[in-house]
């Protein structure tokens, strides 16, 4: 064994004063007493499996003023988070085997946090998923425009989840519906009709859609970033080879309340109303949420600091949503077993990894966590190129140390490994 580490380990669904013992990189040992000659002894401070974040947007390549893989995954690993993968709408957009090579060179240099990656699909590559196939851990559909978006029509669904399900990686949707989104069209000046620009009707229409493609389809379906009652609705209850995502700003943030400078919470989907908002949280907490998703998609202060109808739609959230979560759980808002639920071992799952539980054989990815050390969010202390967050001021709790594959990456809240430690988990 390489390595042990002691504290209060979450095994099972609950906490019991534990060593882990680590071997290349893996878990292979959980005992009450293990002492390898490298040991960290943790006291009673918790011990929870790391987070992955299955929708994040590192911008890199091609518009690295954003973020870019080294900085967005340091902003990952200081929130708790081991593993992430990637969306392609990066310029150029990775839709081609060539453009996920060099996504995966990037990562590979840059990345201090394992990653994986999705390939875009459009209209025109649908016949080229078997060969994308060999270079990503899932594909990304765009039903509806968003930032940087690489729309996709949906009369070729049928003949998507059919190549898709030959593959066996999930496929990943932005479900709100084009035609429903042109219908609603006007000039925004600010969230509400931001709003009104993007109803719950849209997004009600296109999961609906999916929904039905999907019946009688073996293909692996995950719609992202669901945000209002009516998808949620549509969704409680799914099949086994559907899944969906939820994330920390349109679960916690509603429209009605005072937002600060408008452009900075517009995103798509919107933030939506307290009901949803509620409904939303009340999901997570009832088991009804397969994952939390973070879509961290950075947009600089500057391109953000316009008006509203030129802003461009997206938040960061990479670093916040373990701690804005693990705040809530402290609060005894959510019980660890919804939390690790949503945010490691469900994640880890649809993406087919080794991580995101502390048991024999996974990778050892965990954080350290003192629920007395509660912090407040301030942009000053996080690590994405972006510079602000959408909660400023939020209480936290922030993990002091992260190990990945069994390495501590983060001691006393700060990186420990440079440039490349993380690793393209392979497809
Ligand atoms: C995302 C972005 O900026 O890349 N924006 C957003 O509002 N969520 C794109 C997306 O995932 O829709
Ligand atoms: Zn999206
Ligand atoms: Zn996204």
């Amino acid at each position: 064994m390489d390595l042990s580490v002691e504290g209060k380990v979450y095994v099972n669904g609950v906490f019991e004063q534990a060593c882990i013992g680590v071997e290349n990189g893996k878990i292979v040992e959980i005992k009450k007493i293990l002492k390898e000659d490298e040991h960290f002894d943790f006291g009673n401070k918790l011990i929870l499996p790391a987070g992955v974040d299955v929708h994040v947007h590192f911008r890199d390549p091609g518009m690295l003023h954003k973020e870019d893989f080294y900085t967005g995954s340091v902003a990952a690993v200081s929130g708790g988070i081991s593993c992430v993968f990637d969306m392609p709408n990066t310029i150029p957009p990775a839709n081609s085997v060539e453009c996920l090579d060099d996504k995966i060179k990037i990562g590979n240099r840059k990345s201090v946090v394992d990653f994986g990656l999705y390939a875009g699909v459009t209209n025109d590559n649908i016949d080229k998923i078997e060969g994308l196939n060999e270079k990503c851990n899932g594909f990304k559909v765009y039903l509806g425009s968003s930032t940087l978006s690489l729309l996709f029509d949906k009369k070729n669904l049928h003949r998507l989840l059919d190549k898709v399900s030959l593959t066996g990686k999930p496929v990943l949707f932005h479900a709100e519906d084009e035609e429903c989104l042109i219908e609603h069209k006007m000039v925004e000046k600010n969230l509400s009709d931001h709003l009104s620009c993007r109803p719950a009707v849209c997004e009600e229409v296109s999961i609906k859609n999916v929904l039905s493609m999907s019946q009688g389809s073996n293909a692996k379906v995950h719609i992202c970033h669901v945000s209002s009652c009516e998808g949620l609705e549509l969704l409680k209850g799914h099949l086994g080879n559907v899944s969906f995502g939820v994330t920390p700003h349109h679960s916690l943030l509603n429209v009605e309340k005072k937002l600060g400078f408008q452009s900075f919470y517009k995103v798509n989907p919107p933030i939506r109303t307290s009901f949803d908002k509620e409904a939303l949280f009340n999901a997570i907490n009832n088991g009804f949420v397969d994952i939390l998703e973070s879509d961290h998609a950075p947009h600089t202060m500057e391109e953000k600091n316009v008006d509203f109808d030129v802003a461009p739609s997206g938040v960061p959230g990479v670093e916040t949503m373990y701690p804005l979560f693990l705040y809530l759980v402290k609060k005894g808002f959510l019980s660890f077993q919804r939390l690790t639920s949503v945010l490691c071992t469900r994640p880890a799952e649809l993406v087919g990894v080794s991580k995101g539980c502390i048991d024999k054989g996974f990778d050892a990815d965990f954080i350290v966590v003192d629920l007395k050390e509660e912090r407040r969010i301030r942009s000053d202390n996080l690590h994405s190129k972006c510079g602000w967050t959408p909660f400023e001021d939020w209480p936290a709790v922030f993990p002091s140390c992260v190990f990945i594959r069994g390495e501590k990456v983060i001691d006393d809240y700060e990186i420990q490994v440079s440039k490349g430690f993380g690793r393209f988990v392979g497809v």
